[in-house]
């Protein structure tokens, strides 16, 4: 197989994940899919030609970079390509060129896609970032009148596609107070720079967690991420979300996780009791024990962390890891698994017989969120559609 591991992605469950997602928007509201961080893990170049054979037809990226990888991998010529964040000013041509639209928080850039603009002959499509109290990139509030002069001065040159911000945690209700000022501050705006004539198509504030907790964020266009690979964004905002629907009940999940990634055991061998297992002296076997080695290790995105600690499937079991995991390897203990062989089945996210180890499980054990789990996957691990 060239990989000692790889990733499945469903596509039955993004269907399902968007047609869920598409009825919490609403009819009217446009549906962006975010892709950052190689689509959380599971592949620009797999997930969206997938997710536009499921009805999606815009996608959001961070940066130039992924915002080329997402334009290469497009089928369809119509779907659209927006940058949330980094863009060199020497990138910016391309993007005019390429109808890439992007954001603009400071008037370096703004000045910069007019230019690339004039230099290409065509409108810049921008989308206009405003502080709204995140305090991290966007157009402050005391500026609203030269960013509206410099807007309504270069509408021959500019797009305007989009008015925008983000919340600083819509997930956590900690910041309840802070996301309804945002919500304040962002319409307070928005509304000046239209009564100033910079009017623009899509005001679009909501990513995952505003769009379930905050419904009236979604506005014209909303922003998801998390969601659409088969993840709440915290376990609050699926609360929120169950005490908002008929059925209350935890085990009425609409969201089904995409990605699963299995492995095989390269070997297997007894270990006599007392000795230890691996680097130093962190496990030592109490019996005659059963070891099963699994090529995989935090080179390929299983943490370190989970030495000692982390769980994967083998014939359907629940077995530890053993030991520290290594850059390359990790093993498990299989003394319970009857006629396991070299060869068999591991699975590290997803299931198994009746079993399953969910993203969120594991990110559990290790205090990380899904998001950092997720994009913590190597680029190289080979993904495969599955229905
Ligand atoms: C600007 C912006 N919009 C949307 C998203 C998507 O967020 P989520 O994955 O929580 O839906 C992100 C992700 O952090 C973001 O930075």
């Amino acid at each position: 197989m060239f990989h000692t591991s790889y990733i499945e992605i469903n596509k039955s469950a993004l269907k399902s994940n968007l047609r869920f997602l598409k009825r919490l928007a609403g009819p009217d509201v446009r549906f962006c899919s975010v892709v950052k961080g190689n689509a959380y893990g599971h592949g620009i170049e797999h997930f969206v030609p997938l997710a536009e054979a499921c009805g999606v037809d815009t996608f959001g990226v961070h940066s130039a970079d992924e915002a080329l990888r997402t334009h290469m991998a497009k089928k369809k010529k119509s779907s659209h390509v927006m940058i949330m964040g980094m863009i060199d000013d020497d990138e910016l041509s391309w993007a005019v060129e390429n109808d890439v639209s992007f954001y603009v928080f400071e008037f370096e850039r703004l000045n910069a896609a007019v230019h690339a603009a004039k230099k290409q002959n065509r409108k810049a499509r921008i989308h206009v970032e405003l502080e709204t109290g995140m305090n991290r990139i966007g157009f402050q509030w005391e500026d609203r009148d030269k960013l509206a002069d410099h807007l309504v001065r270069n509408l021959d040159h500019l797009e305007l596609t989009g008015v925008s911000t983000h919340y600083a945690g819509a997930e956590s209700i900690a910041n309840y107070l802070r996301i309804q000022n945002q919500i304040a501050n962002f319409n307070r705006y928005q509304w000046y720079l239209r009564k100033k004539g910079a009017r623009a198509r899509l005001r679009h504030t909501a990513c995952s967690a505003p769009l379930v907790s905050y419904p009236h964020t979604k506005m014209d266009m909303v922003r998801v991420g998390i969601m659409q690979y088969g993840f709440w964004p915290s376990k609050e905002t699926f609360m929120q979300y169950i005490t908002q629907t008929e059925k209350k009940r935890m085990t009425d999940n609409p969201l089904r996780q995409l990605i699963s990634w299995k492995s095989k055991i390269m070997s297997i061998k007894h270990v006599p009791a007392g000795e230890f297992v691996g680097y130093g002296t962190v496990y030592q076997t109490t019996d005659d024990t059963l070891i099963a080695a699994i090529p995989v290790g935090y080179c390929h995105g299983f943490s370190r962390s989970l030495s000692n600690l982390g769980k994967v499937l083998i014939h359907g079991r629940r077995v530890p890891v053993i030991g520290m995991v290594n850059m390359n390897m990790m093993i498990a203990d299989v003394s319970h698994c009857p006629g396991v062989k070299k060869g068999d089945e591991v699975v590290m996210v997803g299931s198994q017989r009746n079993n399953r180890i969910t993203v969120s499980s594991f990110s559990d054990m290790i205090n990380h969120v899904n998001y950092e789990t997720l994009v913590r996957l190597p680029k190289e691990i080979p993904r495969h559609i599955i229905d």
